[in-house]
């Protein structure tokens, strides 16, 4: 069965075909980071107009690239939640229409559970159960997985996200958008014991995050070192970098080591944006090995947004028997604000 996915919720779109049997088909992304780049972030209005302008193209691409025919598809995957309201509504409403005029079914997903899936899309496959650190823009979370579907959270960020730490503090040394990619590039010419920077909720018991109080300490030297003398040098601004990635990554590496601890697990999977960044995974891969256990991650360019992880998503609900293929209702709606725990397998038996 093939399954096409749409993935619309934020600067990023995504089209992808997987199959139920064979696994990723094709996909097709465009980054809107370029245009957004010059205001500093992401505006809402000219990410959902982008969208529709990609779409279609985008589509084409997929359906050459994997020389699939439109008559081919029997399912339609989408971004339903969370994100930008207008961005989700143009995958959202693509894919309903798609799914209308083929008479297809609709599967809505869950934007967190395409990142949390997604590094079953590389190889070696990760059995269940794992412990999933989800690490984006817009969440930190650490999640217990025993299935599809069946995901416990163990902890998450009180305030920021960690890839939020990474884009306020470059965003505040004057480093472009987004600012993991940049702050971690510049990181790599300093020195990460320079600035001796909080890791917030380091010590405590618990997995939760807080990463707001970082992105404060860095403003606070950044000012007084501006007062002391002026313009900050290359190598400061390269220490500074590398001192906030370091902090960063201790915190997420801990708790991870903690989640791992608590529930004598030995397989952690590491998904979403945050994923990319070359320390956190070295650092990772250093102490699963010392747990006698395994690190595993999305293929590099399926860390961020995507659509291969949507349909991906979709197309292991449907194997696992999550879907109701013969629902033909196209109403729909986007949720900008979703839980995870309301795609749950008891969420959904209530
Ligand atoms: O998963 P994602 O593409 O979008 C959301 O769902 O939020 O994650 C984007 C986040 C941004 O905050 C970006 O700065 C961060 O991931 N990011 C990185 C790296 N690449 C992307 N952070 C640190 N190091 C990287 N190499
Ligand atoms: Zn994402």
């Amino acid at each position: 069965m093939i399954v096409i996915g749409f993935e619309s919720s934020c600067d990023e779109t995504g089209v992808a075909l997987v199959c139920t049997e064979r696994g990723l088909l094709a996909h097709s992304l465009h980054s809107q980071i370029a245009m957004h780049e010059e205001y500093g972030g992401v505006v809402p209005e000219l990410a959902s107009r982008d969208h529709i302008r990609r779409v279609l193209p985008l589509t084409r691409e997929v359906l050459q690239a994997a020389n699939v025919a439109l008559g081919d598809i029997n399912a339609v995957a989408y971004t339903a939640g969370p994100g930008l309201a207008g961005a989700l509504l143009v995958g959202a409403s693509v894919a309903q229409s798609f799914a209308w005029a083929r008479g297809l079914p609709a599967i809505p997903i869950h934007h967190l559970e395409g990142h949390l899936l997604s590094p079953l899309l590389a190889m070696p496959r990760p059995d269940f159960p794992f412990v999933a650190l989800l690490v984006s823009g817009g969440h930190t979370q650490l999640m217990r997985v025993d299935g599809v579907g069946v995901y416990e959270l163990l902890g998450e960020t009180l305030d920021d996200a960690a890839g939020e730490a990474f884009d306020k503090t470059a965003k505040l040394m004057g480093l472009g958008y987004p600012g993991g990619p940049a702050l971690s590039n510049l990181a790599q010419q300093g020195d990460p014991t320079a600035y001796d920077l909080p890791r917030p909720m380091l010590h405590t018991r618990d997995l939760d995050f807080s990463f707001s109080g970082l992105k404060t300490a860095v403003l606070t030297r950044v000012k007084g070192m501006e007062k002391a003398g002026g313009q900050l040098s290359a190598q400061q601004r390269a220490d500074l970098a590398a001192s906030t990635e370091a902090a960063i990554v201790d915190v997420l590496a801990a708790k991870s080591i903690k989640a791992m601890k608590q529930t004598g697990l030995k397989r952690l999977v590491v998904a979403g944006g945050v994923g990319a960044n070359r320390h956190l995974r070295e650092r990772l891969v250093q102490a699963m090995a010392k747990l006698d256990g395994e690190v595993f991650f999305p293929p590099l360019d399926l860390c961020t947004d995507n659509g291969a992880m949507i349909a991906f998503a979709a197309a292991m609900r449907v194997n696992a028997g999550l879907v109701d293929l013969s629902d033909m209702r196209h109403a729909f709606t986007v949720k900008p604000r979703w839980d995870l725990h309301d795609v749950c397998l008891e969420a959904t038996a209530l």
